[in-house]
């Protein structure tokens, strides 16, 4: 089993939205897939809870402590569960910090803008103090090319950069709605489009095949 954690000292960076999308194009290409919402807000679990209202069985979406994590991942691994994706409060916290002990890789959604930017740069530190394997992902993408560039660059010296950029799209907030990913909301859509390239990306980071 593969654990991928969502992280960013940083509110609204897209953290949710990424897990319960990447979760969803996962489970799309047959992983068996669960979620762990380790933020008290509770954002994954609530769209987990709209899904399971569609009749959506899975992934399996669990509000999770993090003092709880270790025993929860112990029996996630035990029910045959492939990819484990991890949401985290916006914050840093020691909550954090057990949830990126435990995981094999982080994502640091971050949205293309100097405080963003520059507030994630503390988020990487700590990632590389514990040795923790991590790459930022532009996420809610505005504007033009050479501003996304510039950031993307900006992040380069702090760590690796996802090859895929998320931009802003209702699709995004129109899918959580749905309890949906992005990938079943609008399965032709540019939101699914990137968001395939960054799973694709992501699968390979963590050692799957394309
Ligand atoms: N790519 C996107 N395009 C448009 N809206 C988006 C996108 N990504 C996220 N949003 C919206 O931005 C808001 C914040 O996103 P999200 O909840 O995923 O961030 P977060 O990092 O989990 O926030 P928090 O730190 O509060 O947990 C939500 O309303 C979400 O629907
Ligand atoms: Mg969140």
């Amino acid at each position: 089993m593969r654990i991928i954690t969502l992280v960013a000292q940083k509110g609204g960076s897209g953290k949710s939205t990424l897990t319960f999308c990447l979760a969803a194009a996962a489970e799309g290409e047959g992983m068996r897939v669960a979620i762990l919402d380790t933020d008290p807000q509770r954002t994954v679990f609530k769209w987990g809870q709209r899904r399971l209202g569609e009749g959506r069985q899975t992934p399996l979406v669990q509000a999770c402590e993090p003092h709880q994590l270790a025993e929860e991942l112990k029996t996630l691994l035990a029910q045959g569960i492939d990819l484990c994706l991890i949401d985290t409060p916006g914050t840093h916290s020691v909550g954090v910090a057990l949830a990126i002990e435990r995981t094999d890789y982080c994502l640091i959604p971050v949205k293309p803008t100097i405080a963003d930017t520059q507030a994630v740069i503390e988020t990487a530190r700590q990632l590389r103090d514990r040795k923790r394997p991590f790459a930022f992902v532009l996420s809610q993408c505005s504007g033009s090319t050479a501003r996304l560039n510039d950031a993307a660059a900006g992040l380069l010296r702090h760590g690796e950069v996802a090859a895929a950029n998320i931009h802003h799209r209702v699709d995004y907030p129109d899918a959580d709605n749905a309890g949906l990913g992005v990938t079943e909301y609008n399965p032709n859509g540019a939101a699914a489009k990137e968001l395939k390239l960054l799973w694709a990306w992501l699968h390979r980071a963590i050692g799957g095949h394309a």
